[in-house]
């Protein structure tokens, strides 16, 4: 049996369930890469710190340099995350011809283009399954089971902490403070929870999926970035009221003139599957020029399911050790066949929007509102109105037709200029996913 021996890099939510599996598996792992597979050292910050998983047998460092240049590691799985020392350890593995597994999507978003193209440079594989969506291997799906295709859009639930807050939140009396607590107790979220609620963890794993699915370089630039801070229970509410649900998407669509990159909370329609993915889940759906519309749908966060997507990795490096074969490129296609699309400005963004008015309960401002849609080209797809007489108001709601954002910002500047507005005008995105 050929003998592939990793150095971990953490032991924290995604390391534990790593060698959990590892550990739980291990025979069913021996049989399927043919590979007597080996931790033979872990690296922490903290080695006092109790593990919820085994570490028998494990040497236990707190220097991951040291993990990166192990004579006894042939595999290094960098699960510590950050884009500090992680990007070094990285960089030192690949350097000293170390295959390198990872979940850490900030690093590669940040930094993917030049460790990736310096691991093709040295020959060695680079492999991240749980850098996106946790435990779903759309990754492989792209790359492989969409390899015929041309991607026409991805989009998707792809962080589960605030899949998680955007669900208990819908439910009566839970505020957004106490639910981000919870899901920082169960190791979904972030140890920055700001990357998770403020939509940059979102944006991460959409750059890695525009990249495989399109083609382009690790980028963010130009990707509009909303988190779910501004989703209140009574835009929840009214959602719930009009056929919706509230969720935190990545969207990355291929137009003529280049791509529409955005992660964003927006209304979906309750009849789409999409709409119905709740709690930690995450679900993303990709529509290829041949096969149409596909959906993978899993734990998106958490040791185990994050941890089977890791171990996924390490079955197709050892495999790949043991037999010589040659892995895909990272990507999907060679680092140096890329090419850059430009990203779309996001007036160029063609949707449908919600707009929710607390105005003065008087006649005519009903008139004038849908006279400013009317001049941007805007038309009411539907309307509720509910009366507010202790503040002599009306709250009324409004879905348009998919309009270019640009007409969409024209209008929202009117609004919020209308005397007759009693508190800011709320707004978001509805999304029919088509
Ligand atoms: P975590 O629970 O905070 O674990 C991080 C681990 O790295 C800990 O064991 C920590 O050691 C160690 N570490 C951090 N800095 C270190 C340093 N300077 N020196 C030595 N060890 C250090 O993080 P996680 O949730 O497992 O996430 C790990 C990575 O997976 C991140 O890139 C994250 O984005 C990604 N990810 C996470 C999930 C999830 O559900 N949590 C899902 C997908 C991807 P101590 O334990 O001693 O502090
Ligand atoms: N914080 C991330 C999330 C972890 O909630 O989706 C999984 O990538």
């Amino acid at each position: 049996m050929t003998s592939v021996r990793l150095g971990i890099v953490g032991l924290g939510t995604v390391g534990c369930g790593t060698l959990s599996i590892l550990r739980d598996n291990a025979s069913l792992l021996a049989q399927r890469t043919g590979c007597d597979i080996r931790v033979s050292t872990a690296a922490v910050r903290d080695l006092s710190r109790p593990r919820t998983c085994d570490t028998q047998g494990i040497r236990l460092v707190n220097t991951p340099l040291s993990v990166a240049t192990a004579a006894d590691v042939d595999v290094v799985v960098e699960l510590m995350g950050g884009t500090g020392l992680a990007v070094d350890v990285v960089r030192t593995a690949i350097e000293a011809g170390k295959h390198v597994i990872t979940a850490n999507k900030a690093l590669l978003a940040e930094h993917g283009n030049e460790l990736l193209a310096l691991a093709e440079a040295k020959g060695v594989m680079v492999a991240f399954e749980a850098s996106v969506a946790g435990g779903i291997p759309v990754i492989k799906a792209l790359k492989e089971g969409m390899a015929g295709n041309a991607i026409n859009w991805v989009a998707g639930i792809i962080n589960g902490t605030c899949n998680y807050m955007l669900t208990e939140m819908a439910k009566p009396g839970n505020d957004f403070a106490p639910v981000l607590k919870e899901a920082q107790r169960l190791g979904y979220a972030e140890a920055e929870p700001s990357f998770d609620i403020d939509g940059i963890d979102a944006s991460h794993k959409l750059a890695i999926l525009a990249s495989v699915a399109f083609g382009v370089p690790l980028s963010r630039q130009g990707m509009l970035i909303e988190g779910i801070t501004m989703v209140t229970a009574d835009d929840i509410a009214w959602a719930d009221d009009l056929g919706y649900k509230i969720k935190s998407l990545g969207i990355a669509r291929r137009r003529e003139a280049g791509i529409e990159l955005r992660v964003q909370s927006a209304l979906v329609p309750k009849s789409k599957l999409l709409a119905n993915v709740d709690d930690v889940m995450n679900a993303v759906m990709v529509n290829g020029n041949a096969v149409g519309t596909t959906l993978y749908s899993g734990a998106g966060a958490g040791g185990l399911p994050t941890g089977s997507a890791v171990v996924a990795d390490i079955v197709d490096v050892c495999i790949a050790m043991r037999t010589g074969q040659v892995l895909r490129p990272a990507l999907g296609i060679a680092m140096k066949d890329l090419s850059p699309l430009p990203i779309l400005p996001s007036s160029e963004i063609q949707t449908a929007y919600y707009l929710r008015l607390s105005v003065t309960d008087a006649p005519g401002v009903l008139a004038k509102i849908s006279a400013v849609l009317a001049h941007e080209g805007i038309s009411i797809e539907e309307m509720r109105q509910q009366p507010d007489s202790a503040r002599s108001a009306a709250a009324l709601v409004l879905l348009t037709n998919v309009v270019k954002e640009a007409a969409f910002m024209n209008a929202l500047t009117q609004l919020s200029a209308l005397t007759d507005l009693k508190s800011p005008v709320a707004w978001l995105r509805v999304e029919h996913l088509a």
